[in-house]
């Protein structure tokens, strides 16, 4: 981990927290962790100092519903999906600093600050509601515990506290024809005490800040204005429920927790500080939370922007002294042959059958292709076998194998000296310069998919240069146009290994050996040093493999 900072950056990376109650899908990766590892990974090469964040979201309803139906209790639950998380992230190379849970005891005391404070500071009030109530169950009905029509869009499995399909936070009386999800009764409505917080407060400085927030997503920026202005109400934020973190106050008595989504948004600064703990400097996490030069991204699908620039927001505003999300660069959806790829639709295969069956750069690569940055994005597994083939093979590896193995061959082993370059030489130096600079603007940017193809143009001009300087040709007859021709090959690869890093983390990696460099490639910069002449280059190996299917390679997505 880097603390110190060459480029003099400080970049929070802040990745949604997954519910703890089912695997993940390629939308879940697509949608937030694989954005924001290629950030990370790009910044931390950089030499910005990176904190990246998140944990197993493990409370509420949607953890409870599980276990109800499978008579299992909800640590049950978590136990058995948390470690299943952890496991995606070691084979897919999302390489957080921290993946924690909001079940730890640091968790549970940074909730209660937060809570705290803002009850000081009279933007925490109780009150009496009116919550659904199942007669037959005798026990309130929370959040998912009740569906019905959304009062915004007309869908009928919206839940008591947010609708899926049009992405509006609901308030348990708005939902149209409600039904118990325990028994299927219609709730009655009854009296419990709740504590609230004050969000229409913060309606004026919410849509000032929202409004002057420069480069965010057009839809995402567009969506929080519009759902600010709509007026903003107050929302409560605990529950008549037995899990979840506890009252840091007695007022209300037993059988009350905090609102899943008024901890879990705390869980980024949680996880933050016990970051710091781990690493034995507890004050460690202040500067990416209170250094106002410090830049926080909040990677997350579209289903969470309300909580990420309104409320979340609204939460810091009324605690002070800590920033503000500086970017939230929220994606559509991935979809499954235009169905949405929701985990609780069970939609979408796990991402465990494609580790099986995939090298984690393959996935990568084919997911990054794909990112759902501005529009939802169709996604079938003959496209991920085209991107693969087709691209990652056939362009990227193959450039890579053709040059390492003719150098191999013709220079015995080390990077030959090259001769004067001519006007393709210099050219194709130059573009791959100005291919480094160009991915590194769009990856600042979060235009992640623009980077991608920025890097695979060059591959494909470097192809190109080749096809043109032949040097299976000139080997027989010049041998340092030769020399020179692969020389410069071997530059732009190296120049590409940088720029495809943050993509594809395991490969560039070994490509860094086969040019004769040492180390982690990570630590080696951003800018490509150009490999020296006379470096030994170790014996390559092809770097992907072809996937082979049927016709039908599609039809195993949903297997
Ligand atoms: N658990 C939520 C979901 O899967 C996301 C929570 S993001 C957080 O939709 F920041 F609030 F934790
Ligand atoms: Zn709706």
């Amino acid at each position: 981990m880097n603390t110190g900072s060459q480029s003099g950056e400080r970049i929070l990376v802040a990745v949604a927290w997954p519910y703890a109650n089912g695997s993940l899908h390629l939308g879940h990766i697509a949608g937030a962790y694989l954005p924001a590892d290629i950030f990370a990974r790009y910044h931390r090469m950089k030499g910005s100092a990176v904190l990246m964040v998140s944990g197993s979201d493990q409370h509420g309803t949607p953890i409870t519903v599980r276990a109800d139906h499978e008579s299992r209790t909800p640590q049950e639950v978590v136990d058995e999906f948390h470690p299943e998380f952890l496991r995606y992230w070691r084979e897919l190379g999302i390489s957080f600093d921290l993946f924690t849970t909001t079940g730890t005891a640091n968790h549970a005391a940074v909730t209660h600050d937060i809570f705290l404070r803002l009850q000081e500071h009279g933007h925490i009030y109780k009150d009496t509601s009116a919550q659904f109530y199942d007669p037959q169950a005798g026990r309130f009905l929370p959040d998912r515990y009740v569906e019905g029509t959304c009062p915004n869009c007309g869908y009928e499995k919206a839940r008591g506290d947010q609708c899926d399909n049009c992405g509006r936070t609901l308030d348990p009386d708005q939902l149209l024809a409600p039904r118990s999800r325990i028994t299927g009764a219609t709730p009655e409505m009854r009296d419990t005490e709740h504590f609230f917080f004050r969000l229409s407060a913060f309606q004026q400085p919410l849509l000032d800040w929202l409004r002057s927030r420069e480069g965010w997503r057009k839809h995402v920026q567009n969506f929080s204005i519009g759902f600010v202005e709509e007026g903003l109400h107050d929302r409560s934020i605990t529950r008549d429920l037995e899990w979840g973190v506890s009252l840091p106050v007695e007022d209300l008595g037993p059988g009350k927790r905090i609102y899943v989504w008024f901890e879990a948004v705390i869980g980024y600064l949680s996880a933050s500080k016990e970051w710091a703990q781990l690493r034995g400097d507890p004050e460690a996490w202040r500067p990416w939370w209170e250094d106002p030069s410090a830049r926080s991204y909040y990677f997350i699908g579209k289903d969470n922007i309300p909580f990420h620039t309104i409320i979340w927001p609204a939460i810091l505003m009324g605690y002070g002294g800590l920033n503000l999300p500086y970017d939230v660069p929220a994606n559509q959806y991935v979809t499954f042959k235009g169905e949405k790829a929701s985990k609780s639709e069970g939609v979408g295969a796990s991402v465990l059958s494609y580790l099986e069956r995939y090298q984690p750069d393959m996935l990568r690569y084919g997911l990054a292709a794909n990112l759902p940055e501005t529009s939802d994005t169709d996604l079938t597994e003959a496209e991920l076998v085209r991107r693969n083939n087709d691209e990652l093979v056939a362009t990227w590896g193959n450039l890579v194998n053709r040059v390492l193995a003719m150098t191999h061959r013709t220079f015995g082993g080390e990077v030959p000296q090259p001769g004067a370059f001519d006007g393709r030489d210099e050219r194709i130096l130059a573009r791959a310069g100005d291919v480094v600079g160009d991915v590194a603007r769009h990856i600042e940017a979060v235009r992640l998919k623009a980077a991608l193809g920025d890097a695979m143009a060059l591959a494909q001009e470097a192809n190109a240069y080749l096809n043109e300087t032949e040097p299976w040709k000139t080997a027989k007859t010049d041998r340092e146009r030769t020399a020179t021709s692969l020389y410069t090959a071997l530059c732009v690869i190296n120049a590409l290994k940088v720029a495809l890093y943050p993509f594809l983390p395991f490969s560039s990696q070994k490509i860094h050996e086969y040019l004769g460099m040492s180390g982690a490639i990570e630590d080696a910069g951003w800018d490509a040093r150009r490999p020296e002449p006379g470096a030994p280059l170790p014996p390559p190996e092809p770097l992907f493999r072809k996937i082979e299917t049927g016709v039908e390679g599609e039809a195993r997505l949903t297997a």
